[in-house]
């Protein structure tokens, strides 16, 4: 062969590699979607959504700027790929929960691998609903905005969730799953809105994260292992808790969790173990919270393993779950009560290994005050208030 022959070869085998490689790009536009958020573009979001999971390369879905209606939708796996992203500058908006009706989520993943979602903003326009529930009215149990279940690798950036009907970002039976840089807003008398709940999943990483709602900032389900939550902030809100656990008497347990680095500000609560006064199995083990910053907070520390709302179906009004190391590292700033510090355990299964290492809350520049029942555990450092371990 010539030398220019070769090239040829060369520039001709090249070509084919990259485009073997490339990222197939899908626009929804192009399959119909409309950007006047009253058009139902639920059709084209599955037609792209289906075309992309079909493909073996890497594909990427663009939703241009715009609103775009869509009733409840699933997008299911597993796909031929396990590398589809969505990259969405526009807003998804749903529509009224009475059409979105029984459905338990508006927006699903389903048993999806190697998903990104950047970008985006989900408007649940919730207001109806909670409306519907304060008017004591016959209302549908209400839709979460999105939500992931038997997914895995899946990381979302820059998302934005506003005014869920309930719980704006639900996580269950997932592994490895990264959320950075999230914006969750809903007003803080709309009922049960969590910004995220965690259930049955390992390795969930939640980074830079804005949460200021009307129930949990983040809640922490049964069978949550490796859970990291950084650099984020809550408030208003109910806090990052964990629970409410135990009112099964069969449940998977909560292991090894970090929270790090986060500011509560005006929240009910800042960091809560909350479970039923109910016979379980479950239990709490392995928790970390360090460098946290109160800001005017109702309860900035507190275990709860007598919560049985109406005092019904808690025969023997104590928790069955063993919360054990338990560390608060470097806790400060004020609370809007005056016990700052309240670890009410378990009778029949006291709190071992609660380690307090610097912690400085005041309430109203005096004393805050702590209380302790059925809690074992250290201190060193500064605490304040005095600890009752
Ligand atoms: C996608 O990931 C799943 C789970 O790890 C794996 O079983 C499957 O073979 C992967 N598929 C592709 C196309 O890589
Ligand atoms: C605890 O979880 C973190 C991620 O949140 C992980 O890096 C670490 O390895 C886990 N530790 C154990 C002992 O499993």
């Amino acid at each position: 062969m010539e030398n220019s022959q070769i090239t040829l070869v060369i520039f001709l085998l090249f070509g084919f590699l990259v485009s073997a490689n490339a990222v197939y790009n899908i626009n929804v536009v192009n399959y119909g979607a409309k950007t006047d958020g009253r058009t139902d573009s639920t059709k084209a979001f599955l037609t792209a959504w289906n075309l992309a999971c079909s493909k073996t390369q890497s594909v990427k879905i663009y939703v241009p700027n715009g609103r775009y209606l869509l009733k409840q939708i699933t997008f299911k796996g597993p796909c031929r790929n396990n590398a589809t992203s969505f990259k969405i500058d526009g807003t998804l908006v749903a529509p009224s929960y009475t059409v979105l009706g029984n459905a338990p989520n508006w927006i699903f993943f389903y048993k999806v691998t190697g998903l990104s979602i950047s970008g985006g903003t989900l408007d649940a326009q919730g207001a109806s609903f909670w409306a519907c529930r304060k008017a004591g009215k016959s209302c549908p149990p209400g839709a979460r905005s999105l939500s992931f279940n038997f997914g895995t690798k899946i990381t979302v950036k820059g998302l934005t969730s506003i005014n869920s009907q309930v719980t704006h970002i639900t996580i269950n039976n997932c592994n490895n799953l990264l959320m950075q840089g999230l914006k969750i807003v809903a007003p803080d008398d709309s009922p049960n809105t969590d910004g995220i709940h965690v259930q049955l999943s390992t390795g969930v990483t939640i980074t830079g994260t804005t949460i200021k709602t009307g129930d949990d900032c983040v809640s922490i389900g049964p069978g949550t292992r490796n859970l990291w939550i950084e650099a984020s902030n809550c408030g208003p809100g109910h806090g990052i808790s964990i629970g409410s656990l135990g009112k099964a008497l069969i449940e998977r347990g909560v292991q090894n969790v970090t929270v790090k680095n986060v500011v509560f500000t005006g929240s009910d609560n800042g960091l809560r173990i909350k479970c039923w006064a109910r016979p379980s199995n479950g239990f709490v083990t392995g928790v970390l919270y360090q460098d946290i910053i109160m800001r005017n907070v109702r309860y900035p520390i507190i275990i709860d393993q007598h919560y049985c709302p109406g005092n019904k179906n808690c025969p023997r009004q104590e928790s069955g779950i063993k919360i054990s190391q338990v560390t608060y590292r470097n806790i400060q700033g004020s609370s809007a009560t005056p016990v700052a510090m309240k670890f009410d355990c378990s009778r029949t299964n006291p709190c071992k290994g609660i380690r307090l290492h610097t912690v400085k809350l005041t309430y109203q520049n005096i004393a805050a005050k702590s209380t302790c029942l059925n809690a074992d555990g250290a201190s060193t450092g500064l605490i304040l208030p005095e600890s009752c371990l």
